[in-house]
């Protein structure tokens, strides 16, 4: 195949849908993003229009198509947000609700009433993850016992379910395939990872009728071909690769055996790093499947921390500055926090804590307490809960964790990024390319098409520069803080 090809990387992102342009050697020739919007009905709540996050990919593949053309597209590629559902009808396409999205925590309740059942230790068993409201499963639920009609029509077969991946899926073939890979499978909380397949049993647990869920197939499958008239591209196109956008951007960041760990920093902060075998996690940590080529998983360990470069967001805010970046250099203005600490537990702590019902905390204030001592806890806060899931993570394998490899918005902050090596211990590595995902999906569907690629360089690397001692003095102060966090709840 010739080396004009390119592969149309689509990132489904909740904040934003993204298009992408890219060759096999990974550089971006034209890119598109569209905003999304989120809405929050209730405290806990969020959802997306699933019709609008459609629309989004269509809006960005003509921006693309019009700068570019699309002779020389042989594929296209998506990697997504995950843990997001949409429930739609098999025979109209229409969405029956909106996407409920992965922040949500509309079906705490059903996840807790199966905790109480006894039923936690044995869905982490099968699925890797600890029985959470991020997942997908109890949120089909509350969509199908609260929409009217909605739990039997799924139980005649005349529903779909699918993650953001299966939906577009779904739209782009003009409702030809229902299918998803097994990283979004994975994330799902009805997937047996270690058998590969729905489970029957978990699906009974949640109330997800079994017919109502997609085909599993390899990440780097030909899913599917785009039908005619349902983007700006000419039908017959093959979608090559789908996988979740935390997966995608492990996989463009070119890591293929374990050793280092990626961490996205977004809203929150995901971090993965692949296991060889599949581990499950003493230490708070989901397992999870990386990717699949040629059918073939590759397994991994996630963590997931709720709230990161949103909480420097939010205490600008409290402290009147414009966003993180003002956030940033004012705390750059002090050289320590002055004792304080900020632990940024604003929709409870995710991995490797689990805490729902835990909040924000700020300790360590004194009078002698300035906002720059604020800020420099809340830019810090990044960094140690990012190092919290590292030595969760490393307690759980036997590789050594050699590095941290970043991105995301806050891995161009190199204030942040070398105290993040500093408090980890390890050098932390970053790149120029903002879109790891993207190119992630694109190498992956390039590999499913046979042609070779080549991975975002890392450019910038962050050494750690403090002692053996000061570190754990960094880590004592913000381990007391979280004890406080966890021991003083409402
Ligand atoms: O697990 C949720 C994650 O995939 C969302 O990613 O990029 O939309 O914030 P993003």
């Amino acid at each position: 195949m010739s080396s004009t090809n390119f592969v149309l990387a689509i990132d489904q992102g909740t904040t934003n849908t993204k298009a992408l342009l890219v060759t096999a050697d990974g550089r971006v020739l034209h890119q598109a993003s569209v905003p999304n919007t989120v809405t929050y009905p209730q405290p806990g709540w969020a959802e997306q229009s699933a019709t609008a996050l459609v629309d989004g990919v269509r809006q960005v593949i003509a921006q693309v198509v019009a700068k570019a053309g699309a002779s020389a597209i042989v594929a296209l590629a998506i990697s997504n947000q995950r843990e997001s559902i949409v429930v739609w009808d098999a025979a109209t396409g229409e969405p029956i609700g909106p996407c409920i999205i992965w922040q949500c925590r509309r079906s705490a309740p059903k996840c807790e009433f199966l905790r109480a059942a006894g039923h936690a230790d044995a869905i982490e068993r099968k699925t890797g993850l600890a029985l959470d409201p991020l997942f997908p499963a109890a949120k089909i639920a509350w969509l199908l016992d609260n929409v009217s009609g909605a739990r039997a029509r799924a139980e005649r077969g005349e529903l779909r379910v699918g993650t953001v991946d299966s939906w577009l899926l779904w739209s782009l073939t003009n409702g030809a395939v229902h299918a998803t890979d097994h990283s979004n499978a994975s994330r799902t909380q009805l997937f047996d990872t270690a058998a590969l397949q729905w489970d029957t049993d978990l699906a009974n647990l949640f109330d997800v009728p079994r017919s109502m869920l997609p085909e599993v197939r390899s990440s780097d499958s030909n899913f599917g071909h785009l039908a005619e008239g349902t983007t700006a591209l000419p039908a017959g196109i093959p979608i090559h690769a789908m996988i979740g956008d935390s997966h995608a951007a492990l996989f463009g960041h070119g890591v293929r055996t374990p050793g280092a760990v990626k961490a996205t920093y977004g809203t929150g902060t995901s971090l993965m790093t692949l296991t060889g075998e599949r581990v499950l996690s003493s230490h708070g940590i989901s397992s999870t499947i990386a990717w699949s080529q040629n059918g073939l998983p590759v397994h991994a360990l996630e963590g997931n921390i709720s709230v990161s470069g949103q909480s420097a967001a939010f205490m600008a805010e409290m402290l009147g500055l414009t966003d993180a970046a003002a956030l940033s250099e004012l705390a750059e203005t002090v050289p320590n926090s002055n004792g304080v600490s900020f632990v940024p537990a604003l929709v409870g702590l995710g991995a490797p804590y689990w805490r729902s019902d835990a909040r924000g905390t700020l300790t360590g204030m004194s009078l002698g307490t300035k906002p720059a001592h604020l800020a420099r806890a809340a830019i810090e806060a990044i960094a140690f809960q990012v190092a919290d899931v590292f030595s969760a993570m490393q307690r759980d394998i036997t590789v050594r964790l050699a590095e941290l490899r970043a991105d995301g918005g806050a891995s161009q902050n190199g204030f942040l990024m070398q105290f993040q090596a500093d408090v980890l211990g390890r050098p932390v590595t970053t790149g120029d390319a903002p879109e790891v995902s993207a190119l992630g999906a694109a190498a992956l569907a390039f590999a499913g098409l046979g042609i070779a690629t080549s991975t975002v360089p890392e450019t910038k690397r962050y050494i750690p520069t403090i002692s053996e001692n000061d570190r754990a003095a960094h880590l004592f102060r913000w381990h007391g803080a979280m004890a406080q966090t966890l021991h003083t709840q409402p």
